[in-house]
């Protein structure tokens, strides 16, 4: 856990304009600033930065937050990871979590300095050797894309990386993967006489090395093995020269191979990634589709291709969410995306994407090629093979599609699928009963705390209805407002401590529109006590509602002391507003 200080410390000290203008560049707008928004595609300027609210709001898309949101959504960095990137380009540092020892080990910082040391030494090597860059000119790599990609070359020898580190006995080389040593305590350089391919992070720092042969010889490809860096199963090749290609066309390409990727940005299609020799992971998935809407599995047209793609589509069902989209292609046998960019070219490869099998077909396909569909028997097994994975799909839409889909393969109606499928309807939260249909004032009420976050202090709390989002969202609110102490900061930073909360989507949605309707500082106060008039005003109008409930089932005589006391009352102040 970061400190919530600490983030309260960061989106102080980063201005939220230069941040994000070092990735969008801003213009002025009256007391704003405006740019065509980077999360969808538009021609006029709708996304909005506040320099006073530290937020960014856009009316087109609405995507909207504070700096670390930004960076999360743009970078598709995870929270801790945003909050590091910030704290770097602030100057601060981040506490460390506590009870943690604090001697670990080396410093990841200096580890990933000296990833990029022999980046840029494998690089540099590159244009001395002849027969390397003979090898990539062969595979149709230009200049241009190997320098995209940061390819190098690793020469032949053991100690070549001494050239490169003045001390190459140093211990951290171990860690980083980058020098073995043997059984008689020698060391030397794991990768040799081999084409290098930096695998990058997010944050654009070199975590780790695929290394090819030229030619052929064991192993075709030589990885880094894991460390404190790299985690082979968080990670893929590309991601960083993909971002622009990603955010244009909302979707990944998955490939297998680090030359995929390259031969297909050769080509001009971007948005292409690698795992790196595993499978794809439920973490893969997540990542991805922190960036892009849509999934598109691209695998060899060979049994290993459709093993990977199986390997694929299971680990995607938990972390797919609705309105997020996953495809498979099948590349003709013996072609894999290299090859086929190469002999049939860029449009043919994009059909082929635009033609994705949609994940309910690739299921239902392999899943029937396991049964015998023509006896009753089979049919009835492909809808047993089917329950496991039914049952982990969140996301109802995908899940009806498939029962559908099943029920027209098997002979089963819908109904016996879902059956036999043990399905109940998706789990949602049973919608609380529907208040008055009278506007909410909690709305305007939240924005109105988020404007002068100090007035949550003043807000009688028992006053808010808990059957509806709303109300517990502006409780939750108050409570983090009444949390913070003297010092009340302003709303980004509450909603910082919020991430994560069932709250926090109504909050933002809140924070959204202030920045769409600002109030006046002036009838701030005057509006707020308005609000909090007619909160308690609906709050006696529910109490009367339900002793008059209560009264009319059971008589007056039914109520205790207090509620007839309560209830007089109330009616005679009916009687004296009319
Ligand atoms: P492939 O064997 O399909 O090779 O491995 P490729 O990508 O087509 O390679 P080229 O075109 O011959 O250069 C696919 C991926 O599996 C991993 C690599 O990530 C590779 O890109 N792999 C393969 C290894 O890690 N080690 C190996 O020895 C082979
Ligand atoms: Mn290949």
């Amino acid at each position: 856990m970061i400190p919530d200080s600490f983030i309260q410390e960061l989106l102080h000290r980063v201005d939220i304009v230069d941040l994000i203008d070092t990735h969008v560049p801003l213009k002025k707008a009256g007391a704003n600033y405006a740019a065509c928004c980077p999360f969808h595609n538009e021609k006029s300027p709708s996304f909005t930065v506040s320099p006073t609210k530290q937020f960014y709001h856009c009316f087109g898309c609405g995507a909207h937050g504070s700096a670390i949101s930004f960076l999360m959504e743009f970078s598709g960095l995870g929270f801790v990871d945003a909050v590091k990137d910030l704290a770097a380009r602030a100057g601060l540092q981040v506490p460390e979590e506590a009870g943690r020892r604090s001697h670990e080990g080396p410093k990841l910082a200096s580890l990933t300095d000296l990833m990029a040391r022999a980046a840029k030494y494998y690089y540099e090597q590159l244009k001395h050797s002849p027969k390397a860059i003979e090898y990539l000119k062969g595979r149709g790599v230009s200049g241009e894309v190997a320098q995209k990609f940061g390819i190098g070359y690793a020469p032949d020898g053991w100690q070549n990386l001494g050239a490169a580190f003045e001390d190459y006995t140093r211990s951290e080389l171990q860690t980083v993967g980058l020098v073995i040593q043997n059984e008689q305590g020698r060391l030397y350089d794991r990768f040799r006489d081999r084409v290098m391919f930096p695998i990058v992070n997010q944050k654009g720092e070199v975590i780790a090395f695929g290394g090819r042969v030229l030619g052929s010889g064991e192993p075709k490809y030589l990885n880094s093995p894991e460390t404190p860096l790299f985690e082979k199963g968080r990670e893929v090749f590309g991601l960083p020269q993909a971002r622009t290609a990603l955010r244009e066309k909302n979707t990944v390409i998955v490939v297998e191979g680090y030359m995929d990727v390259v031969a297909l940005a050769q080509h001009g299609v971007g948005n292409a990634v690698a795992t790196l020799g595993t499978a794809t992971t439920a973490t893969h998935v997540q990542k991805l589709l922190r960036q892009v809407d849509r999934i598109v599995y691209c695998f060899d047209g060979d049994n290993a291709g459709r093993k990977a793609a199986w390997r694929a589509l299971e680990n995607s069902l938990d972390a797919l969410p609705e309105q997020k989209s996953i495809g498979f292609v099948f590349l003709p046998e013996t072609e894999d995306p290299d090859s086929f960019v190469r002999s049939h070219g860029k449009d043919a490869f994009e059909r082929l994407i635009a033609d994705a099998l949609p994940l309910s077909e690739f299921m239902l396909r392999e899943l029937a090629s396991r049964c015998d569909m023509t006896s009753a028997e089979g049919r009835a097994r492909l809808v047993s093979e089917a329950k496991p994975l039914l049952g982990r799909l969140q996301t109802p839409l995908l899940r009806l599609q498939l029962v559908k889909r099943l029920a027209e393969a098997s002979g089963f109606s819908q109904q016996e699928v879902e059956r036999l499928c043990d399905l109940r309807p998706v789990a949602r939260p049973a919608p609380a009963k529907a208040p008055r249909k009278a506007p909410s004032v909690l709305r305007p009420l939240l924005r109105i705390l988020m404007h002068k976050p100090e007035l949550a202090k003043n807000l009688p709390l028992e006053a808010l209805p808990l059957n509806t989002e709303e109300g517990r969202a502006v409780r939750t609110y108050c409570q983090v407002v009444r949390a913070a102490g003297d010092v009340v900061p302003a709303y980004p930073v509450l909603l910082e401590r919020l991430r994560g909360s069932e709250d926090e989507e109504m909050l933002r949605d809140a924070a959204g529109e202030l920045m769409q309707q600002p109030f006046d500082e002036a009838v701030i106060d005057e509006e707020f006590e308005g609000a909090v008039e007619r909160l308690l005003e609906a709050g006696r109008k529910r109490d009367f509602a339900a002793l008059q409930a209560k009264v009319s089932k059971l008589g007056v005589s039914g109520l205790s002391n207090e509620e007839k006391q309560q209830y007089l009352q109330a009616l005679n102040g009916r009687r004296s507003e009319a």
